[in-house]
């Protein structure tokens, strides 16, 4: 959990009482001690959001106390890069790493989008370069290219289509071609080509975060909690997967949770997500073993705070490479 914000701006009465619901929602992961550190950093947010008509989107990794107090909109990455699409507003934050503020932009060229701290990278997206993909296509001439949203604006330009976790398997079949490659994590890639016909040629990209993960973790916990289902994220690699209940998207583990209502949880992604998740599931006992996205957790509130008093850091992408890349985003949202 990041430590509590320093602030100059003071918890006074007023605050205490405007920020109350606000408190309601994170009272199990942030103590009554703690909060006057947050609450007027939080308060000072939502108050210029109106002012400034600017829209918080929240990726479903961000801390509770940014997730569940200041955010518009919250999701995984296909939800993130759909309702990006639909926002109506001056300016877009996007509390996540950078490859998901430049897809807001792609979507949204005409908006200032913002992100509070442009060193909020992806592991996925710096293992490939659009130098990479074009040699890829000379080498698998007509071979049709999908690449994981994780992918820098230059990648998604030499692409015929995106996909995100919570899609992939779609993606990949409404091409209706007998191979594709699949680019760049090479553990989603083996877990799409468990889940379909057509033959994935990958890249030896991986997420930091989740390749740390092993079975003989899985295998431990299950030990300690016998009852426990165990949900995974598909960018593990494939034996961590082979242990799972339940495999899919950020989004996807979210909705088991809400849907069947387990009684213990064994959750194997970016450790985060456990807070948001037990913030809003009280009945549900979680346990998390802790690796964080070092990149997500570059995004704290006083850097909210700061990108939205200066406007800035602004997300720009050259638009010769933004029609293209727009339009490998535009296909894959077209794809019911
Ligand atoms: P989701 O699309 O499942 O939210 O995953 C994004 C991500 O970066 C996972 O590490
Ligand atoms: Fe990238 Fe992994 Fe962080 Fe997701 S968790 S943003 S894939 S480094």
């Amino acid at each position: 959990m990041p430590s509590v914000p320093v602030s100059d701006l003071p918890f006074t009465p007023e605050i205490e009482r405007a920020t109350a619901p606000l408190y309601e929602k994170v009272s199990k992961i942030v103590s009554k001690l703690e909060w006057p550190g947050y609450a007027p950093i939080i308060h000072e947010i939502n108050r210029l959001k109106k002012e400034k008509n600017a829209v918080i989107l929240a990726h479903n990794y961000q801390s509770a106390q940014i997730f569940h107090t200041v955010a518009d909109v919250v999701g995984d990455s296909l939800a993130l890069a759909r309702d990006a699409a639909k926002v109506d507003a001056d300016i877009i934050i996007m509390c996540g790493v950078h490859f998901m503020a430049e897809t807001a932009k792609l979507l949204n060229p005409d908006k200032k989008v913002i992100i509070p701290d442009l060193k909020a990278g992806c592991s996925l997206a710096d293992s490939i370069t659009a130098a990479d993909v074009r040699l890829l296509r000379e080498k698998y001439p007509g071979v049709p290219v999908v690449t994981y949203v994780n992918t820098s604006a230059e990648v998604k330009a030499e692409t015929d289509i995106c996909c995100t976790s919570g899609n992939a398997v779609k993606i990949v079949e409404s091409l209706g071609v007998p191979e594709v490659l699949f680019l760049p994590d090479q553990y989603l890639a083996q877990y799409v080509a468990t889940q379909t016909k057509t033959k994935i040629i990958t890249w030896h990209g991986s997420c930091e975060v989740h390749e740390r993960f092993t079975a003989e973790d899985i295998k431990f916990f299950r030990k300690n909690n016998p009852t426990a289902v165990v949900l995974a994220h598909p960018e593990c690699p494939p034996d961590v997967l082979a242990e799972a209940d339940y495999v899919g998207s950020t989004a996807g583990m979210q909705n088991y949770v809400e849907t069947k209502k387990p009684g213990k949880v064994i959750l194997i992604t970016e450790c985060a997500m456990s807070d948001n998740l037990r913030a809003a599931n009280p009945g549900t006992e979680f346990t998390q073993p802790c690796n964080l996205c070092p990149h997500m957790q570059r995004i704290t509130l006083p850097k909210i705070l700061a990108s939205l008093q200066n406007e800035g850091p602004e997300v720009h992408i050259d638009p010769a490479i933004a029609e293209r890349a727009r339009a490998s985003v535009d296909r894959m949202l077209a794809v019911k």
